[in-house]
């Protein structure tokens, strides 16, 4: 017989620890959300159906290649607008550009309803920063908030309002080109970070003209598409869905993100933007969610490429009856639910609720007060050097060292002759995907990087092809090679059927590679890529290996900081690197199976052609000093339901820098009734030591870390044995156990 703590009590727990208020502050927001609700009902109340349709609408601007065409789209955009059809425009930037059509929603259309510019401002605005997979890399809370924080400074500073991110899928899959835009593979780490973005998109207050609205996506599963193919349907259990891909939103939520986005993919039969269950059932009524959520580009319309709508009228009404309350780009809701209205398809509560919750975020983000861009604000607030700054120390947090045998890194910086080639030598494709307005001229490439490093007695001698790098590596007393892959190998409909190195430029990199190894120099590969790569054979055979990641306009000389020792870098991977592409999918936290894999045993789970294990494990990371770990202490052997475990070690620099290190912390939950991954991270701690230092690093499991969604799809704390480990990544550490027990006391009380 198992117990349980319910669920909600967790939940008010999560709340309380969400929203810590003082009882002056709550009351003040207590008045302000009501004198919200009462204005929104005036609104409501004055508003035509067609004008409540317009608020559930929005459209890109018009990109017409003909000017002809263009300008009879704008004009038809402008009418629109004027008329109250359009709620939100995306694409829209500049403050010229929105404040003029502000003007016509705010001084020519009747109701005055200012509208929400929106874009994907996904890892920075014109400043672009590491993409989200490297910053996840850095297992830096405070660094993610601070990126999106300044990101939100500058895109409000263009006229913007809100942004389509963070992406919070959960990536298990390399192939699939959409893994840069998330945190990576692991639940807990994409909640802490998740959160982290929207507090730093959102700021303290949505209100402040600063911010922009958060919208976590895609809504959901859409990062299990089958096979790493972008758009793909995919099969996830309600089990898998709870605990795995559906964490990071909670988390999100519960930071206060004020939209949602659906997600292309079909999920179990029903197609994400048509899913009740996501979206009446857990988002707006188990967790309370008072945002409102908008589908994914012209995903309504998509409907009946699914097979789920027969026509646009059907897809319409399938999605606002599931929750969704604003339509991106297909203009659906704008041509068919008035007719659904009045066929009595959907209800007019139905439109009031999802126009209330649009408003809503209108009066939260100041809208009505402060419709207008300040144009004053661009050229004080665009790429300034405190931004770029913030962004070279994200990149620089991003870095992840894989290899450094005998501690071939840090190179010296007077070295007489230094090699750096390589088709991402001094490529820009590390901007990364999705940059926003980031300026590819303003990226500083790995060599002008390099170049601004070394001293200027060292002769640099640089190579793209196999033929000039291995000319500029005979003649050098080192060698950099860098490579990797391009922007566009990744992000929207950037999968690739293998993650092993691409030709790039017409050169095979790993053949590259294995020229420049036998010339036998010192060498260096530097990886700029915003996915995991296979690499088996560069693992194996060079001995120093830097991840650079796509890591924005800084990353080049992050990358130098590290390379020349300017920077010590202690990033964590925060996505299982595999041995081929045919080891995925491969995470850390699997289930055990009942054969576990064993190397030497035929008849368990692996493959008989590669080891079992991955080729760097999730949170490995190498860096230029070494740490020590010792004396993990467990508050207690057993623990009662419903009650929290301190866990404590401590953790020495024993190497001769000063350097960052990732603690972690893993559990494992040994019998369940569900079975429980092998591993799972849940808690971590980026913590700084000079030399000779040493710190006490101290974790809470609570039961809401303990907990998981069990056999009644009920989240709860189960009895029984909990292994722990703490340590340097997800392969090891100091191991520890603890159980935890029913609560006599309580029980007894109660029967009575
Ligand atoms: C993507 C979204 C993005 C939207 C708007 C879609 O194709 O899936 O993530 O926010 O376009 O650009």
């Amino acid at each position: 017989m198992r117990n349980f703590i319910c669920s909600w009590l967790l939940i008010c727990l999560t709340l309380a620890a969400a929203f810590p208020q003082t009882p002056g502050r709550k009351t003040r927001a207590v008045t302000v959300a009501q004198e919200t609700e009462r204005r929104v009902d005036e609104l409501l109340a004055r508003m035509t159906l067609e004008e409540k349709f317009g608020q559930m609408n929005q459209r890109f601007s018009p990109r017409n290649k003909d000017e002809e065409n263009n300008l009879k789209s704008q004009a038809e955009m402008r009418q629109l607008i004027k008329s109250g059809r359009i709620g939100s425009l995306i694409s829209v930037t500049g403050a010229p550009e929105c404040n003029e059509l502000q003007r016509i929603a705010v001084e020519e259309s009747r109701l005055k309803i200012p509208l929400l510019f929106a874009y994907d401002v996904i890892h920075g605005y014109r400043t672009t920063f590491p993409v989200p997979l490297a910053m996840a890399a850095s297992w830096d809370a405070e660094t993610i908030r601070r990126a999106s924080s300044v990101a939100a400074t500058e895109a409000s500073a263009d006229g913007l309002h809100w942004t389509f991110a963070p992406m919070l899928d959960i990536g298990r899959d390399g192939r699939w080109g959409r893994i840069v835009e998330g945190f990576g593979e692991d639940p807990y780490l994409t909640s802490v970070l998740g959160a982290a973005a929207v507090r730093g998109f959102q700021k303290d207050d949505l209100s402040d003209s600063t911010a922009l609205i958060a919208c976590p996506k895609h809504f959901a599963g859409y990062g299990a598409a089958e096979g790493g193919r972008d758009y793909n349907s995919t099969e996830i259990s309600e089990h898998t869905l709870r605990n795995v891909y559906l964490p990071p939103f909670r988390a999100a939520a519960g930071a206060g993100a004020g939209t949602v986005m659906t997600a292309f993919n079909d999920l179990n039969g029903t197609p994400a933007t048509a899913n009740n269950f996501l979206f009446r059932q857990i988002l707006k009524s188990e967790w309370a969610f008072d945002g409102f959520v908008v589908s994914d580009a012209n995903a309504i319309a998509e409907l009946i490429n699914h097979g789920y709508s027969a026509d646009s009228a059907e897809a319409a009404q399938v999605s606002l009856l599931a929750g969704v309350d604003m339509d991106m780009q297909s203009s659906v809701y704008l041509n068919q639910l008035g007719r659904a209205v009045r066929e009595k398809r959907v209800s007019e509560r139905v439109i009031d609720d999802a126009v209330r919750r649009v408003l809503r975020l209108k009066f939260r983000k100041g809208l009505f007060e402060r419709p207008y861009a300040d144009e004053k604000l661009v050229a004080r607030v665009m790429l300034s050097p405190e931004n770029l700054e913030t962004a070279r120390e994200a990149a620089r947090k991003s870095l992840v060292l894989l290899k450094n045998e005998n501690s071939l890194l840090p190179l010296k910086k007077d070295m007489a002759r230094l090699a750096v080639v390589g088709p991402y030598a001094d490529s820009r494709e590390l901007h990364g995907s999705w940059r926003a307005k980031g300026d590819p001229q303003n990226v500083v490439t790995v060599l002008s990087g390099i170049k601004s490093k070394i001293s200027n007695r060292t002769e640099l001698k640089t190579g793209v092809n196999i033929a000039e790098s291995v000319a500029a590596a005979k003649d050098s007393d080192a060698v950099i090679i860098v490579i990797g892959e391009d922007a566009r190998d990744t992000g929207e409909g950037g999968s690739l059927s293998t993650i092993e190195l691409q030709r790039k430029q017409g050169i095979d990199q790993e053949e590259l590679v294995r020229a420049v190894q036998a010339i036998g120099k010192p060498t260096v590969v530097v990886l700029v890529s915003g996915r995991p790569l296979a690499i088996p054979w560069i693992a194996q055979n060079i001995p120093a290996i830097l991840l650079g990641w796509h890591s924005g306009l800084q990353g080049g000389n992050a990358i130098a900081d590290a390379l020349f020792g300017d920077y010590n870098p202690g990033g964590k991977l925060p996505v299982t690197f595999p041995r081929s592409t045919g080891q995925i999918p491969i995470y850390y936290n699997h289930k055990n199976t009942g054969r576990p894999p064993k190397e030497d045993k035929r008849n368990t789970s692996k493959y008989l052609d590669i080891p079992a294990t991955p080729l760097f494990p999730f949170g490995y990371g190498l860096s230029y000093t070494r740490f020590a770990y010792d004396n993990l202490r467990l508050g207690a052997a057993r623990i009662e339901l419903g009650g929290s475990l301190k866990v404590s070690l401590q953790v020495k620099n024993i190497g001769e820098r000063a350097g960052d290190e990732v603690v972690q912390l893993y559990i494992r939950d040994v019998a369940a009734s569900v079975t429980r991954p092998v591993k799972e991270l849940k808690g971590f701690s980026r913590v700084r030591l000079s030399p000779g230092e040493k710190k006490t690093v101290e974790f809470t499991l609570t039961p809401e870390l303990l907990g998981f969604y069990n056999r009644e799809m009920r989240f709860a704390v189960e009895l029984g044995k909990f292994k722990v480990w703490v340590g340097t990544d997800s392969a090891g550490g100091l191991e520890g156990e603890f159980e935890v027990v029913a609560a006599p006391a309580r029980n007894a009380l109660r029967k009575r």
